[in-house]
């Protein structure tokens, strides 16, 4: 397995290009299943977990044509209804081609996503939407079989708590179904804006989108559409997150200031200015040092949970004392141990890890078991002293695009060790 190896202490100076949202083209993706007609992908990143959901949209018959980030998903027959527990196990995303083909087909029968080294992660909300909607659904040796022989019917569903991927599978149910549908304590997050875009590109109709009541009115079918992913809002914080860590000023290419949310006053509070210019973000860090932010994760527009891992790298060497409070999954502190093994001086108790700053980290070998607490480890060696070698890069490499390259162009040592 490939590995990182990191040479901290330099500053970041240069331009860093933001790609396509990940969690956004992933659902985008998975909407091509809607419609007979061509939906052609813009501004995709080259991600493992594109590959991942591509391999499965294959395995169901979608013709695609993929050329750097374009890509054009073409479903004018959908051959399988059927997917294999191999190709969801490892992405969750994959479980929303359920909704789609449900819509579509009338039927599925797509495994369960299984759990997560973050937390649970159950998708009842996905499948009781789906009930909702006149879907009748079974669980047989971990898969979920659903039909809908007459069709799904809209229906008015109210989401006891937030929950971004029930509310794209709902919507995404909607659009086909008979009648109206409306989606109450409905997901806030960018990403279900530009779904609600795309399909509306589609001939969908959806209002309410961006806000807590999402209405939409079943068409008969959908068209295809030329649609431009947008750009992601979590690798725009990393990288801002990184300037903070190690220092200097990087500008981030495409990147908006409007889809941060919360998270643009915690990192300004911390000594992370962020300003727009023209087309993307400068951060920077002026200061010798951070200063310690308390923060508390939640649903958009607050503090992204997404970003949770990275901000804690970069309070562990800022001025005094933060808490981060994670409210949104139950063991997503697997990254605090690690950054231990760097120096950091953190105690977590429960849902609330205290970090005490420390002047400056020192590289060690590190291990990260998912993605965004991943690229917390390469922050945090980032702004290190000596070497750091980030062990399980695969996970960068499901969600951060040439991250190497992105960082070597502003100055940083960073090399990819190849593994056997
Ligand atoms: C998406 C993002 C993920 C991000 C998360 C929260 C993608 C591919 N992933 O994940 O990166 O961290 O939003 O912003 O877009 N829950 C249930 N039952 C359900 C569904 C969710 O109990 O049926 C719980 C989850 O376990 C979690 C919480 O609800 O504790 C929020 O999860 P959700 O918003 O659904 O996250 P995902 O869509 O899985």
């Amino acid at each position: 397995m490939d590995k990182l190896a990191i040479i901290g202490g330099r500053p970041l100076y240069g331009d860093i290009e933001i790609s396509g949202a990940k969690n956004s083209a992933l659902k985008l993706m998975a909407a091509a299943l809607l419609s007979d007609k061509p939906l052609a992908l813009s501004n995709v990143p080259r991600l493992a977990d594109v590959d991942m959901l591509l391999r499965l949209l294959e395995a169901l018959g979608v013709e695609t044509k993929r050329n750097g980030t374009d890509l054009t998903l073409d479903a004018r027959t959908i051959t399988s209804t059927l997917a294999p527990y191999d190709l969801v196990r490892k992405m969750r995303a994959s479980f929303n081609v359920l909704g789609p083909l449900l819509a579509r087909e009338h039927q599925a029968k797509v495994s369960l996503p299984g759990g997560c080294a973050i937390g649970a992660r159950p998708v009842d909300l996905h499948l009781k939407s789906l009930e909702a909607m006149g879907a009748v659904i079974e669980l047989d040796e971990g898969y979920v079989i659903a039909s809908a022989p007459r069709g799904l019917s809209g229906a008015r569903i109210a989401f006891p708590f937030v929950s971004v991927g029930a509310t794209e599978h709902a919507m995404m149910a909607g659009v086909l179904a008979k009648g109206d549908t409306v989606l109450i304590n409905a997901a806030l997050e960018p990403e279900i804006v530009d779904l609600a875009d795309c399909l509306r590109a589609m001939g969908a109709k959806i209002e309410g989108d961006g806000g807590p009541e999402i209405r939409i009115t079943g068409v008969s079918s959908l068209n295809g559409a030329d649609y431009a992913v947008m750009p992601d809002r979590i690798e725009t914080g990393a990288y801002a997150l990184a300037a903070g860590a190690a220092g200097g000023e990087v500008f981030l290419r495409g990147a908006r200031l409007d889809l941060i949310g919360a998270a643009v006053g915690a990192l300004e509070a911390a000594g992370i200015q962020l300003t727009a210019r023209d087309g993307g973000i400068v951060a920077a860090r002026p200061a010798e040092r951070c200063v310690g932010v308390d923060i508390v994760t939640d649903p958009f527009p607050g503090f992204p949970t997404d970003l949770q891992a990275q901000f804690m790298a970069v309070m562990t060497t800022a001025q005094g004392v933060s808490t981060i409070r994670e409210t949104i999954f139950e063991n997503r502190f697997m990254h605090a141990p690690e950054l231990a093994r760097m120096g950091a001086k953190i105690s977590v108790n429960g849902q609330v890890a205290m970090v005490t700053g420390v002047p400056r980290l020192k590289g060690a070998p590190v291990m990260a078991t998912d993605l965004r607490a991943s690229m917390g480890l390469v922050i945090a060696a980032l702004g290190a002293e000596g070497q750091t070698m980030v062990n399980r890069v695969y996970h960068l490499d499901r969600g951060f695009e040439r991250l190497e390259e992105k960082l070597v162009r502003c100055g940083a040592l960073i090399e990819r060790v190849k593994g056997e």
